[in-house]
């Protein structure tokens, strides 16, 4: 079965098609489609967001698609960055200035700081329009550490491990990561899709 995402985000595209490898999907980009198109993502919810993306790219290829709308909700931030996760330091911002800016939002509150990362998937297809959610915690650390990985991951220590996401190689954040939970319960469905023919392939 043919699987488009729905997003630019190299990164995320990445992980997806390494989390997806073992199903028997021939996994599209956008690019690989010669698809060039921005969707805006002004819902206020992840689910929103996850939606209003799949749906218009499907619009647009007809085949099915995901999309991923994810992002970090920390605690005393009462739940900040959320969906604003991607230009929290503004409308052109790199992952570094995102990450400076939750740092210095956190610098006088008290520890530990509580977070999760959400990852929420839609399946939109011809007869399907699914949801999957996932979720990981763990708390902010005091300065980025790591290279690996992307976005909040330098910042960002998962519950039971000493390294951020950054410090785990692409295999053991892909093991344990919202977007590796949100992405296990999409196999699941898809596993029950008689035209997918998707079972395990390694
Ligand atoms: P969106 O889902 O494209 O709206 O953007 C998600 C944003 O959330 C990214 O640009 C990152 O800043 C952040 N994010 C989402 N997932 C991850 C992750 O796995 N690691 C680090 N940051 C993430």
């Amino acid at each position: 079965m043919k699987l488009l995402i729905a997003s630019n985000n190299k990164n995320k595209i990445k992980e997806i098609r390494e989390i997806l490898n073992d199903y028997n999907l021939e996994i599209l980009s956008l690019d690989d489609l010669g698809i060039d198109v921005e969707v805006i993502e002004d819902a206020d919810t992840f689910e929103g967001n996850a939606r209003k993306k799949a749906h218009e790219i499907y619009s647009i290829a007809n085949i099915p698609t995901i999309a991923d709308d994810s992002g970090l909700m920390v605690d005393a931030l009462d739940d900040k960055p959320g969906v604003h996760s991607a230009r929290y330091a503004g409308p052109s911002c790199s992952y570094s200035d995102n990450n400076n800016k939750l740092l210095s939002e956190l610098s006088n509150k008290p520890k530990p700081h509580r977070a999760k990362f959400v990852s929420v998937i839609n399946f939109k297809s011809a007869e399907y329009d699914e949801i999957f959610e996932g979720y990981f915690e763990g708390e902010i650390v005091e300065s980025p550490r790591g290279s690996y990985g992307f976005g909040y991951d330098p910042v960002f220590k998962p519950d039971g491990y000493d390294l951020t996401f950054a410090e785990l190689s692409s295999e053991e954040k892909n093991k344990i990561s919202h977007r590796s939970r949100s992405l296990q319960k999409l196999k699941e469905f898809l596993k029950t899709i008689t035209d997918c023919n998707c079972q395990t392939i390694i």
